[in-house]
């Protein structure tokens, strides 16, 4: 089969093939850091010595055991998460890449990001994970000023920033870096002056989140007590709408609620995820959406790391139960991750997907007041959300959904 055959082949299942067509993102958990950033929730842990032997072994384990179930599907992406995937060794990466293109059919133009942060110590790594087959990374740079990094408590500092993005420029076909703004103080002028210096910066892609306060985190505390205060929700709208003019200057499109990219430079990993792509998740804590002959299926990994290792030293995996996803849950989870995009999502794909209508799964009444509302459009296949709608898409969905 020639290259340009088997795409149109995958481009075709993405949209209505049978559940077994389905193409596969996979996404590799690295549960490390050097520090836990003050703000973050994600399952990241600190350990004196990185145990990686071990944990190669068993996402390779793993990595096995999920493959014996999904057979040889087209595989379009790999995603290396974290934590901080750029502590590992490139020959950690570069056995699971190689593994990987062997259990699957891997797409020609595979996708493989890993989430790099700049400190030198990874940027030394830079030219490794390229060798070993990593064609995007996406730094996690956050603040473009010291004070603010250090209070972000980031273990970088700006000029490491700028050269860890400079050497990626030159090794990556393609490069994203992540910022965080609406930061405790900070003011429009302010954040003007680093979105300025960073879409200079910026390559094809940006990921520009506002910060939010999650619970359990060392900032959640803080703000609690009152010794962080963020900015006011009419400022942290003008942000966004700032953040969304000044990209789109640059070319760089919100093409969802925290992504901006140029036309055909999204993240191909993570549009699986918004448009309700199968995709598997191994390592701790990593959860994924599988068409199996069961139906869909929701997989959740043990969220702490030596428990999972011990799991999947013993049976293989480290799940608990997989359990299936209903009509009504695929037809919310859908929609809330289609709805961020701003393409919206395909009625056909969501038929295909879900075994249920569009207007089998909204209330007629909701989704016609929420159009004039001017929260919602409908256009031939497509239902959008506009970018009022997708700033209340849990409370539109709580109320659309049957
Ligand atoms: C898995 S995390 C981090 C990747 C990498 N470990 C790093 O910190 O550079 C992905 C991104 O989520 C964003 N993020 C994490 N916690 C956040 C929060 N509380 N508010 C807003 N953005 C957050 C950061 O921009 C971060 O780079
Ligand atoms: S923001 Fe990144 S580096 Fe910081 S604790 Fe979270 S995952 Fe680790």
């Amino acid at each position: 089969m020639t290259p340009a055959i088997m795409t149109r082949q995958m481009d075709e299942a993405a949209g209505t093939a049978p559940a077994g067509a389905e193409p596969l993102a996979l996404y590799v958990h690295w549960p490390f850091c050097l520090a836990k950033c003050p703000y973050c929730d994600f399952n990241s842990h600190v350990r004196e010595v990185i145990p990686e032997t071990r944990f190669r072994a068993a996402l390779l384990a793993e990595l096995e055991w999920e493959a014996a179930r999904l057979g040889s599907r087209p595989l379009r992406s790999i995603f290396f998460g974290g934590g901080t995937p750029s502590l590992m060794s490139p020959e950690t990466v570069g056995a699971l890449i190689a593994r990987a293109r062997a259990l699957f059919a891997a797409a020609p133009d595979l996708e493989i990001t890993l989430e790099a942060n700049p400190t030198s110590i990874e940027a030394g790594r830079f030219q490794g994970f390229r060798d070993a087959g990593v064609n995007r990374i996406s730094v996690g740079i956050q603040s473009l000023n010291d004070a603010d990094l250090r209070r972000l408590g980031r273990q970088h500092s700006a000029p490491q920033a700028i050269a860890a993005l400079e050497l990626g420029r030159k090794l990556f076909p393609r490069i994203s870096f992540d910022l965080i703004y609406a930061r405790p103080g900070q003011a429009e002028a302010a954040w003007r002056a680093e979105l300025a210096q960073a879409l200079d910066l910026a390559a094809d892609h940006l990921s520009l989140y506002q910060l939010t306060i999650e619970p359990g985190t060392v900032y959640e505390g803080l703000h609690r007590r009152g010794e962080i205060v963020l900015p006011d929700e009419e400022t942290a709208a003008r942000l966004y709408e700032v953040t969304v003019s000044e990209a789109a200057r640059y070319g760089l499109l919100p093409y969802e609620v925290s992504n901006y990219a140029k036309p055909g430079s999204e993240s191909r990993h993570n549009l699986a995820y918004w448009r309700y792509g199968d995709y598997a998740g191994i390592g701790p804590g990593a959860h994924g959406r599988l068409s199996l002959a069961g139906g869909l299926i929701a997989t959740r990994r043990h969220r702490a790391p030596e428990i999972w290792a011990e799991r999947v030293e013993r049976q293989g995996h480290g799940s608990g139960q997989d359990t299936v996803v209903t009509v009504a849950e695929r037809a919310q989870e859908m929609l809330l991750m289609g709805l961020r995009l701003s393409e919206g999502v395909s009625a056909a794909r969501f038929a295909a997907r879900t075994g249920m209508s569009l207007a089998e799964a909204l209330d007629p009444v909701i989704l016609a007041a929420a159009i004039e509302e001017g929260y919602l459009v409908q256009e031939g296949d497509r239902l959008r959300a506009t970018p009022e709608g997708r700033m209340r898409l849990d409370a539109l969905l709580g109320a659309l959904l049957r």
